[in-house]
């Protein structure tokens, strides 16, 4: 299999360069700058290397630098942005400020024939985003592309290893940035493109059955996407000798925690347990009404459950976590622990007595891993599943937590995302769910005074959870779910929708 590396520059697409090349059925991998040395790219049989976009200027004291080498390690090398720059630098040509300050936004583009190009028109245009440039190309470089603000958009080496854009071809924007992308892995890396999920999924069981041989594996099940995606694979892989253990903290959705126990003992006959928790931890939220806090007991709860459910099947010696790409590229920039503490259900012991760790997905980003899902077989409420905070709807009943009000959320959650689905909104629709808030109204309901709870609507829409937008929803869906909520489920008599964004606000309420 073919594997380009994304050397990561401090620029904010270094992940969606892996993913536009993994589109092409290429593996990527991405490694901070410093990470790795010419001399392990030539090893590691990489065919290619792609500089990432950064902040920084080439002459910064501090600016991220790779060794020169890595341009003469005789593996095609196309530098991005800040990429292109510090290989222009690298080389030995000049680097210097862009006239007014910079170019922002999408602009003319002019391409000469070159590899890179082929196919491309000679005029279309492409996404900028620098304050510097290329002010003189290196020596035995030649200028292959210009915008009317950048003479010197893209450079390319006599030998045609070396590549360098001013412009993102990995965004969209950039109108034929995914032909220029498909060019340097395939004209001028000579891959194959032969990176697939079901290759994935038979080089994957296959590594697991021969890596686990004779032990036995645990597994905490979420119901999320990525412990469940786990689960199946290692099941593939080691069959019973994976248990799986799914905590029940009483704090899941209508329907949820059934669901999850059907799908792996029923469906795939993996080996469940299911520790009905509800009460303890609702016993230790009694009272709370902290947001923090509620976390911190939840977690806390969690693990000890969680470590009591391991100690009576006699410590396995093998704990699965479904940690997924960005998990590892994340803790790599911190120089975080490189073991998640699997946030999705409350952080897993750190000191626990387990051998080693299993993480069969860590090579792949959600998308992928939803892929391998669906190849899977697992049912779509699973793959397509929204994300699901771990402290569950304790975070969503605001106040303090009983099972009544869990009940009256439950209830009024459905009837939403229910109304959502039936509408056909979900694609739009990033994250929906319903909240009780701890506000009292008064109403009037046939020819009585009501005074109860008021459920408040959250719907967004958004790419990647950090900043989203509030979905603006058809009137018709938000009536008929207001109006049903409020005749259907008793103890609520008003409904609202939450039209902030984030930010200032955030998805959840607490
Ligand atoms: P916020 O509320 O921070 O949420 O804007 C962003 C996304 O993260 C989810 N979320 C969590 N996920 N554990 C999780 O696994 C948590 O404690 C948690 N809190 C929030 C939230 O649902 C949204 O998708």
């Amino acid at each position: 299999m073919d594997r380009i590396l994304v050397l990561d520059l401090g620029g904010q697409y270094d992940q969606l360069i892996a993913r536009r090349v993994r589109a092409q059925h290429v593996y990527a991998e991405i490694l901070p700058y410093g990470g790795i040395s010419p001399r392990e790219i030539r090893e590691r049989g990489y065919r290619g290397v792609i500089l990432t976009g950064g902040p920084d200027s080439v002459y910064d004291k501090d600016a991220p630098r790779c060794s020169p080498e890595i341009l003469k390690a005789g593996v095609p090398v196309l530098g991005i942005c800040y990429g292109c720059q510090l290989m222009a630098y690298l080389a030995g040509g000049t680097v210097g400020p862009a006239e007014g300050g910079g170019e922002f936004g999408k602009t003319a583009l002019t391409v000469e024939p070159a590899a890179l190009f082929a196919g491309v028109p000679r005029e279309s245009k492409c996404w900028m985003s620098h304050t510097d440039r290329i002010a003189a190309p290196p020596p035995g470089f030649r200028v292959v592309a210009s915008t009317p603000a950048c003479p010197c958009a893209a450079i390319a080496d006599e030998s045609g290893t070396l590549w360098g854009v001013q412009f993102h071809p990995e965004v969209t924007h950039t109108r034929f940035g995914s032909e220029m992308l498909r060019n340097f892995l395939f004209n001028v890396c000579s891959c194959a493109g032969d990176w697939r999920m079901e290759s994935f999924i038979t080089s994957s069981v296959l590594r697991w059955k021969r890596e686990l041989a004779g032990r036995r594996v645990l597994l905490a099940l979420s119901g999320g996407v990525d412990s469940a995606v786990t689960a199946v694979l290692l099941h593939r892989a080691v069959g019973n000798a994976l248990t799986c253990v799914f905590v029940d903290h009483g704090l899941l959705r209508l329907g949820e925690g059934d669901l999850v126990e059907k799908t792996f003992r029923e469906t795939y006959g993996i080996p469940l347990i299911r520790v009905n928790a509800a009460e303890r931890f609702l016993r230790r939220l009694k009272g709370v009404v902290d947001p923090e806090q509620k976390r911190r007991i939840i977690g806390e709860e969690f693990v000890r459950v969680f470590e009591e459910a391991a100690a009576k099947l006699g410590e396995p010696d093998v704990l699965a976590q479904g940690t997924i790409y960005p998990d590892v590229v994340e803790s790599g920039k911190g120089g975080a622990a490189v073991i998640k503490s699997h946030h999705n259900v409350g952080g897993l012991p750190a000191d626990a007595a387990f051998r080693s760790i299993a993480e069969p997905l860590r090579d792949l980003f959600k998308d992928e891993v939803r892929e391998v899902g669906r190849q899977l077989g697992l049912p779509a409420a699973l793959v397509d599943r929204q994300p699901f905070p771990g402290p569950g709807l304790a975070v969503r009943v605001i106040g303090e937590v009983t099972e009544e009000r869990l009940e009256i959320l439950r209830g009024a959650d459905a009837v939403f995302c229910g109304e959502i689905e039936k509408a056909g909104l979900t694609e739009i629709c990033s994250q929906y769910f319903a909240v009780l808030t701890d506000l009292r109204s008064v109403g009037v309901m046939g020819d009585a005074r009501t005074y109860g709870l008021t459920a408040a609507l959250r719907c967004v829409t958004t790419d990647d959870f950090m900043t989203a937008d509030w979905t603006r929803l058809p009137w018709e869906v938000l009536e008929k779910a207001g109006s049903r909520i409020v005749n259907e489920i008793p103890g609520i008599n008003r409904v609202v929708y939450d039209v902030t964004s984030k930010p200032p606000a955030t998805v959840e309420w607490e």
